[in-house]
């Protein structure tokens, strides 16, 4: 029988014995990765190898490989003594939930997982796939960084992933898991990546690492303070979330990825719950205290009000004061900001700012919808926020908001002051569905402020200016510290018992849920970086 012209029972007599076993040899010597000794090392410090995990993030025996047998092409410092097939990244795709995704898995028992040239484009190849099909793409780091042996070659190959990065921003979710060291030019992968995921004590990212610290600056300090999870998790806000094992990891990026679409052009995929939709919520109605200044916390709300009480925060340890995260409403994902009264009294700063934007970013490049908690005293004052510059990134939340399309419900508990009360998914900047309970305040400030400075000469004249005050700052109360003005004006769509909030809520979301926003058609819009 002749198939292109070769006669096929020749070609069945030279897939012979021989070369099915050399084909096993080199997958095995694949598999094997940089030999046992370093693997039971890699098992030592508490991590798992690259395929391991591979296996851990996916659905059981959906893992196809590619690229296997890719080499390295160094000549140099007798690298082509030492070949391994594969160069040290697992990559492929897979399911998560029986829907597909790409990963790649950095190895470090191969030359320290360092990145080459082939490792690299083996790396850009999986990006490439993600993009074409539209599917998240999920980076398992564990590097020394660029390869020492093949030079500028391996940062060609670096800058190839960053381009792909960018180029997939907010087209495919991107999650980058970091589980063993990242350090210098390296870590801009991840950090253009949507979401980071650090293992506590057995990650670290850095741009320059504690010795060289020490010569340029003279600052001691350790791997982990330098670079830890929890330092990223709390101090630079790189990470946004903390494991404590490998294990934990992948489980965070398996949930994380139930949430989202697979790009942009799909809504995220829909769940099934038995958690009545007309729940009352009961706890709700007593939440916040009658006191103004008393606080009070707002993930008890949120938890009550989203499906099963299920909500995966982002970013936990970092900017307290906004609290961000994932969850459901009658079996549909959205985004949750809320300002958070427990601490800083859920003012606004510098990096509440910046975390609640991204955060934003990504539920509105996603088609994810967004439900906004409003309790807000105003911008957080002080010459270091000024000097920091607040006005910029203050400005970023706003733009966040008013740039995203995606449907927008707002809920006000309690304080909604001045330009806070805009920049928080205010209808104004065009909140879909914005709600107050009947305790919300919406004003320019609260009352103590504003009474100082529009009665200052009233109540210095007065006969007795102490009493004078107080009978000002109630009248103030009585007239702006409430929701009815606002919803007067029509710029709450209602005011609400909050045990009716899930109710209210679910029901408005399903209302909204086929909004169709368009904007001027635009290059990109400049946002204050
Ligand atoms: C080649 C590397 C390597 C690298 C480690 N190895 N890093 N090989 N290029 N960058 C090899 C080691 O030689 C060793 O090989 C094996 O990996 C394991 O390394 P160890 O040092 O034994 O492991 P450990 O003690 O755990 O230390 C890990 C480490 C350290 C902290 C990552 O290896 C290290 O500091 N490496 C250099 C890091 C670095 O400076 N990278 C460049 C950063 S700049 P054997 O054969 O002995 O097992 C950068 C620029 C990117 O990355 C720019 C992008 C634009």
């Amino acid at each position: 029988m002749l198939i292109g012209g070769v006669v096929l029972t020749g070609l069945v007599m030279s897939v012979n014995d021989d070369r099915v076993e050399d084909l096993r040899r080199r997958k095995s010597q694949a598999a094997g990765g940089g030999g046992q000794a370093r693997v039971s090392a890699q098992h030592a410090k508490g991590k798992m190898t690259a395929r391991e995990r591979i296996e851990s993030l996916l659905d059981d025996g959906s893992f196809m490989e590619v690229d296997t047998l890719v080499e390295h092409r160094c000549r140099d410092f007798e690298m082509d003594r030492n070949v391994i097939p594969g160069d040290g990244v697992v990559c492929g795709h897979g399911t998560i939930d029986g829907r597909v995704v790409y990963c790649f898995a950095q190895d470090f028992t191969v030359y320290g997982g360092s990145l080459g040239e082939m490792h690299g484009l083996k790396i850009c190849k999986i990006l490439d796939m993600a993009l074409k099909t539209g599917a998240p793409v999920i980076g398992l780091n564990d590097s020394g960084g660029a390869r020492i042996q093949e030079g500028v070659a391996s940062l060609g190959s670096y800058a190839e992933i960053f381009f792909r990065n960018v180029r997939a921003s907010g087209v495919i979710p991107q999650i980058s898991v970091i589980m063993g060291p990242c350090a210098g030019g390296a870590v801009y992968s991840p950090a253009i990546t949507d979401f980071v995921v650090m293992v506590d004590k057995t990650s670290h990212m850095f741009i320059t690492g504690p010795e060289v610290i020490k010569t340029v600056t003279n600052e001691e300090v350790s791997f982990e303070d330098l670079g830890g999870a929890s330092t990223h998790a709390t101090k630079s806000g790189v990470t946004h979330f903390t494991a404590q094992d490998d294990d934990e990891a992948l489980s965070i990026v398996r949930e994380l990825v139930g949430f989202m679409p697979s790009n942009n052009l799909e809504k995220p995929p829909i769940s099934g719950t038995s958690d009545p939709l007309d729940r009352s919520c009961d706890g709700l109605d007593k939440l916040v205290p009658i006191d103004p200044s008393q606080p009070y916390d707002i993930t008890m709300a949120i938890e009550e009000i989203l499906d099963d009480g299920a909500f995966l925060e982002v970013q936990a340890g970092f900017a307290g004061n906004i609290v961000v995260g994932f969850g459901r409403l009658g079996g549909h994902t959205i985004g949750v900001v809320g300002n958070q009264p427990s601490v800083l009294a859920g003012c606004l700063d510098i990096d509440a700012s910046i975390k609640g934007a991204r955060f934003v970013r990504f539920c509105d490049a996603f088609n994810i919808p967004l439900l906004t908690f409003v309790d807000v005293p105003g911008f957080l004052p002080g010459a270091s926020q000024e000097w920091g510059g607040i006005i910029r990134h203050g400005a970023k939340l706003l733009y966040a908001y008013a740039e995203a399309t995606v449907p927008k419900l707002t809920v006000i508990t309690r304080k909604a002051y001045g330009g806070a009360y805009d920049v928080m998914s205010s209808k104004h900047i065009r909140g879909d569905y914005n709600i107050a309970w009947p305790t919300a305040q919406l004003a320019v400030m609260g009352a103590e402020g504003a009474v100082q400075i529009i009665h200052r000469n009233r109540i210095a004249t007065s006969g007795n200016p102490e009493q004078e005050r107080d009978r000002l700052v109630d009248d103030y109360e009585e007239t702006f510290a409430n929701p009815y003005r606002a919803a007067a004006l029509g710029y709450l769509d209602d005011v609400i018992q909050p045990s009716k909030t899930r109710e209210v809520l679910t029901r408005a979301l399903g209302a909204l849920l086929e909004k169709e926003e368009i904007r001027p058609a635009r290059k990109h819009g400049n946002i204050p970086l």
